[in-house]
């Protein structure tokens, strides 16, 4: 069996509730950090680790998101004519064609949990692992994450990878948790995980975020998946039910995590990346926001 990760997976079609009003018309993967939206992020951080296809799992009402990602000929035409060239090669580098690109769009139609997403891009994935990305987790550093999960996975020693970190013991219950963990070099090897637990029910802080590359026998796992926490198809718990026969490990990036699925989340990414922009740095010093970076975020 290969461990080349070949495909990628975006589930994209949830509501964003928590970002309402802003998410009414615009999906929540459209917010910007700065000028970049989050889908962004995620779209070139899975180009940088070498993935040959893109499937997003959209909803029909989230249209925007192919507008998003896909090249716009008629928009960098009008801006090369407009002058404005360099503007135009920056949008056709970041965006997809459909000559040169492998990309899929499948619609999740239900909100029927993260699970049954990953499920709904199964006729459209290449053979062998495939790597999922939730672009809520917007995840920083001076290596992608998904790049480095990708050399651990190719290590062999698990079926099952999902990025990890530490977080306080009353975040526990936001998050898919490992149990049984002992370190075995880069990853940490556990024997399960489960859904949001209570933190005195929590197996460990180790926490799960939205990187995942995953053994195919997980399509396999998902179609007889009961619904868990919230009533939904949880992935959460068909990794777990593959831990014993496959492996399953946590793998510590090396970059900053920042929950973009919340406000606080959100206003952090925004203002490590201000950092960096002079006009905007201006505006932090004037604030009194002193230039400062992030080691971790647990929000
Ligand atoms: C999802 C997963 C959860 C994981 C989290 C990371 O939860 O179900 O296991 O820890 O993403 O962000 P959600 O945040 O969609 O509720």
């Amino acid at each position: 069996m290969t461990r080349h990760v070949r495909t990628a997976i975006f589930p994209v079609a949830g509501l964003g509730t928590r970002f309402l009003p802003a998410t009414k018309a615009t999906p929540k993967e459209l917010l910007p950090v700065l000028d970049t939206p989050l889908i962004q992020y995620a779209v070139d951080e899975a180009r940088n680790a070498g993935i040959e296809r893109m499937v997003f799992v959209s909803h029909p009402s989230k249209g925007a998101i192919e507008r998003h990602v896909m090249e716009d000929a008629r928009l960098t035409r009008e801006l090369r004519e407009r002058g404005k060239a360099d503007v135009a090669d920056a949008l056709t580098n970041a965006a997809f064609c459909p000559r040169d690109d492998d990309v899929r769009f499948v619609m999740q139609t239900e909100p029927k949990g993260l699970g049954h997403a990953v499920l709904c891009a199964r006729d459209e994935v290449l053979p062998g692992p495939v790597a999922v990305i939730l672009p809520d987790d917007l995840i920083l550093g001076p290596v992608g994450c998904l790049a480095e999960m990708i050399d651990a996975y190719e290590t062999g020693k698990v079926g099952h990878l999902v990025a990890t970190m530490e977080v306080p013991e009353d975040r526990v219950h936001r998050y898919g948790v490992l149990s049984g963990v002992e370190p075995d070099g880069v990853i940490l090897k556990a024997t399960g995980m489960v859904e949001k637990p209570k933190p005195e029910d929590a197996p460990s802080r180790h926490a799960v975020v939205g990187r995942y590359i995953l053994d195919p026998a997980i399509f396999d796992a998902l179609e007889t998946q009961e619904p868990g926490a919230g009533d939904e198809i949880q992935l959460t718990d068909a990794i777990a039910r593959g831990a014993d026969s496959l492996g399953l490990g946590g793998f510590q990036f090396s970059g900053v995590r920042f929950d973009c699925g919340s406000k606080a989340g959100m206003l952090h990414a925004t203002l490590e990346l201000a950092m960096d922009d002079p006009d905007c740095a201006e505006v932090l010093k004037s604030r009194g926001l002193v230039s400062s970076r992030t080691d971790a975020v647990a929000a």
